[in-house]
C-alpha cells in the first residue's frame, strides 16, 4: 500500500485548458510510436532537428582505406563530436567503447569486395540489431542497377519489416554506380524509392536542384560527403545541402580524411546545427586545429 501520510489531493488540473500538442520534429515520423521516436530523437537533435552523423563503415568493402587503418587511433577519438555513429556491428563490438553512449545506425547489410557499392540481399539478423541497441539500421540500395535494385529492395523491405516490430528505424543509403547520373532525377528517384519502400531516413548526395529532391522525399534526407575535398569545399557542401532541405550530413571521407578530423567535425556541426556560414565554419576549422 502507498503512504498515505500527508496524501495533497491534485488540485491544479488545468481543466478548460487544451492539452499541449507536441509536433515531432523528424520529418514524417509525427505518426510513429513512442519507440521509434525515442530512436529518432537520439539521432536528430530536438531543438535543431539536425544530425552528424560519422560514417566509417567503408571497410566492410574497401578495407583500411586512408583515415580508418586504426579506427582506434583515428575514429575514437571523434566519437565525442558526433550525433551518430554510422558502422559495422564488427567494429561496434570491436573497437568503439560502449561508454561512449552515441546512438549508432548500424550498417545492416552485406556487400562485397568484388562488387564495391553493389550488395546482395543479405540482411543482419534483427535480434542483433536489439542486442547491440542500435537506435537505427543502414541498408544500401542500388537503384537503376539492373542485378541489384530488386534484391536491394527487397533487403529494405524486409528490415522496414522486421525495425517497425521492434521500433527500429531504417536508414536506406543510396548507392550510385559508376553508369548512373550524380542528378537531381536520379536522387529524386532513389531517395522516393526509399521512403516509399518504408525508410525512416534517407542518405543520398547533394546535387544541383537538391530542394527538390528534398522537399519530394516524406522522410529526412542526411547527406554523404563523397570524396574527399578541401575542408572549406566541404563545409560549402554541407551549408548548401542543409538550405536546400537536407536534414543532416552522414559524412566519413571529409572528416576522417582531413588534415584535422577532430576540428573538421565541429566545424561541421557548427554549420549544420548552429547555421554556420561556410566562411565562419572555415575560421572555426582554422581556429580549431591550432
Ligand atoms: C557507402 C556509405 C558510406 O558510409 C558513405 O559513402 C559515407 O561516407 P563518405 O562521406 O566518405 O562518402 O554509406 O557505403
Amino acid at each position: 500500500m502507498a503512504d498515505l501520510d500527508d496524501l495533497r489531493d491534485g488540485m491544479n488540473f488545468g481543466v478548460g485548458v487544451s492539452s499541449v500538442s507536441q509536433d515531432f520534429h523528424v520529418k514524417g515520423a509525427a505518426h510513429q510510436p513512442w519507440g521509434m521516436k525515442d530512436r529518432l530523437s537520439r539521432i536528430f537533435n530536438p531543438n535543431t532537428g539536425k544530425t552528424v552523423m560519422l560514417a566509417f563503415d567503408h571497410g566492410f568493402i574497401m578495407g583500411p582505406t586512408s583515415g580508418l587503418e586504426r579506427i582506434d587511433l583515428n575514429i575514437v577519438p571523434l566519437v565525442e563530436y558526433a550525433d551518430c555513429l554510422m558502422c559495422t556491428r564488427g567494429i561496434l563490438q570491436a573497437i568503439i567503447p560502449p561508454n561512449t553512449n552515441k546512438p549508432v545506425c548500424l550498417r545492416s547489410d552485406a556487400g562485397t569486395s568484388i562488387l564495391t557499392e553493389l550488395n546482395d540481399n543479405v540482411l543482419m539478423d534483427i535480434e542483433d540489431a536489439i542486442r547491440l541497441n542500435v537506435s537505427a539500421m543502414a541498408i544500401m540500395l542500388s537503384i537503376g542497377d539492373p542485378l541489384y535494385e530488386a534484391k536491394t529492395v527487397a533487403n529494405l523491405y524486409r528490415a522496414v519489416d522486421l525495425g517497425s516490430r521492434h521500433n527500429i528505424p531504417v536508414m536506406g543509403v543510396t548507392a550510385v554506380g559508376k553508369q548512373m547520373a550524380r542528378d537531381a532525377r536520379y536522387f529524386g528517384l532513389a531517395t522516393r524509392i526509399c521512403a516509399e519502400n518504408g525508410a525512416n531516413i534517407v542518405k543520398s548526395y547533394y546535387c544541383e536542384g537538391f530542394e527538390n529532391v528534398a522537399a519530394a522525399c516524406p522522410v529526412p534526407i542526411v547527406i554523404a560527403g563523397g570524396k574527399k575535398l578541401p575542408e572549406k569545399e566541404a563545409l560549402e557542401m554541407c551549408y548548401n545541402a542543409i538550405n536546400d532541405g537536407a536534414a543532416g550530413v552522414d559524412m566519413g571521407r571529409n572528416v576522417f580524411q582531413s588534415t584535422s578530423p577532430a576540428a573538421m567535425i565541429q566545424a561541421v556541426h557548427a554549420v549544420v546545427h548552429d547555421g554556420l556560414t561556410p566562411e565562419q565554419g572555415f575560421e572555426l576549422f582554422n581556429d580549431l586545429k591550432k
